[in-house]
């Protein structure tokens, strides 16, 4: 059964870029309530161990340092049918073929520097949000 969280980050280049608040603005204009919220840096361990499902692809190395290369927003959504529509919200995630008016294709500038993570499933979305947050850390 789908659940109604979903897991999302707003990246190094976004939040240094200073696009955090419209981000999150877009973000509540969509449905989505913030459950849990924290701004941090995550160190090039923890984003690899982030992103593992990604180790031995080519770019995991660039993914990794990016990802620890400044502080980052991470937050758990709620919303019905949290997942679809958050990936529908934020595009796809190579910028050129995000569609017009998705956070990426307004914010992301590059397929590694894409602005925002979003979970791919259910089953990611309850693993990546309790990476980040504990359970005394989410109010619903
Ligand atoms: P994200 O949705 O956070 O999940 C994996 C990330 O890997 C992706 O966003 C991109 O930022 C990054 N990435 C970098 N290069 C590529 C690539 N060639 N294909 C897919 N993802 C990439």
């Amino acid at each position: 059964m789908a659940t109604n969280r979903t897991f999302t980050m707003i990246k190094p280049d976004a939040v240094k870029n200073g696009h955090i608040g419209a981000i999150l603005a877009q973000i509540n204009e969509a449905g989505f309530r913030i459950v849990a919220m924290k701004y941090t840096w995550l160190s090039a361990e923890k984003a690899g161990e982030f992103y593992a499902v990604h180790k031995g692809r080519p770019f995991y190395d660039e993914l990794v340092t990016f990802m620890s290369s400044g502080p980052i927003v991470a937050a758990i959504l709620e919303k019905e049918n949290a997942v679809a529509d958050f990936r529908t919200l934020i595009g796809a995630t190579n910028p050129d073929e995000a569609a017009e008016g998705t956070i990426r294709a307004k914010y992301a500038t590059s397929i590694g520097e894409n602005a925002v993570h979003g979970s791919d499933s259910d089953e990611n979305a309850a693993i990546e949000g309790s990476f980040h947050f504990a359970g005394t850390e989410i109010f619903s």
